[in-house]
């Protein structure tokens, strides 16, 4: 078999997992209303409403945009009216979720993520490997992008403690579809939570 032939061969074997690439103008088109709340740079706002969106692994993305639109995640409201996500295809979901992964926000307007001023992080180490959060989001916070697990470096703290609160009060399920009745948080009393956070936020030292 020729070079060529053999190509041939291996694009058609792949075909079926590349039927759409993801189109990126349409995708930076879709992006302009985000960057009315996530910011220009999709670096988020410091904190507990906006979170960072630049980098994030795009099926992580993709799935959160499923979710806030089907409702199993609590959509906040006004996102999806001024972004309509609730109209949004899947074909442009993906578009979206990958030119938001590929962006970089520019050295000078990475806002440092202010440590929070609340929990203990010594004693957050220690529930974080009690828990094995480790073992889904890794020892340094980085996730498992191919497995849709969120990293937690480089998020803004309070949002997170939002969502850990979210998650206790099972306003957003944690770990997706099978997992319905994970109530990893459910037990965590607020200085928990805290103490979770604290340690999260030394991720990005
Ligand atoms: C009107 C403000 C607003 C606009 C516009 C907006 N968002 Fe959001 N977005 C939010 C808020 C607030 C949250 C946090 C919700 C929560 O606490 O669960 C959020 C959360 C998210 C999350 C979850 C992030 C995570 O780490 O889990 C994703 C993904 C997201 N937005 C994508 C987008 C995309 C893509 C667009 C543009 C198409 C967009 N948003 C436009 C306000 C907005
Ligand atoms: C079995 C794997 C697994 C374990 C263990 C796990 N997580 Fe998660 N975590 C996930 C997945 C999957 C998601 C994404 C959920 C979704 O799609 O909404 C997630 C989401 C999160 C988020 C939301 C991130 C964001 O950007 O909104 C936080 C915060 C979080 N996990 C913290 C923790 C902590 C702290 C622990 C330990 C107590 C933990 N997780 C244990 C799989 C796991």
């Amino acid at each position: 078999m020729n070079i060529k032939k053999s190509l041939n061969v291996a694009i058609a074997l792949l075909l079926p997992f590349t039927l759409h690439a993801a189109d990126m103008e349409n995708g930076k088109e879709l992006s302009r209303t985000c960057a009315l709340c996530h910011g220009k740079f999709m670096q988020g706002v410091a904190g507990d409403i906006y979170p960072r969106l630049a980098g994030l692994p795009s099926g992580y993305t993709e799935n959160e945009l499923q979710r806030l639109k089907d409702g199993r995640r609590k959509a906040h409201l006004p996102m999806l009216i001024t972004s309509m996500v609730d109209t949004m295809s899947a074909a442009d979901m993906e578009d979206v979720s990958v030119y938001l992964e590929h962006m970089t926000i520019p050295t000078a307007h990475v806002r440092a993520i202010p440590r929070p001023t609340y929990g203990n992080s010594a004693a957050g180490k220690n529930i974080y490997l009690e828990e094995e959060c480790d073992g889904c989001h890794k020892k340094d916070g980085s996730g498992k992008a191919k497995k849709g697990i969120p990293p937690l470096k480089g998020q803004h703290t309070d949002y997170m403690l939002k969502q850990f609160e979210d998650f206790k009060n099972i306003a957003r399920i944690h770990d997706g579809e099978d997992e319905k009745d994970d109530s990893s948080f459910v037990d965590m009393n607020p200085d928990i939570l805290r103490d979770l956070v604290a340690y999260i936020s030394t991720f990005d030292d």
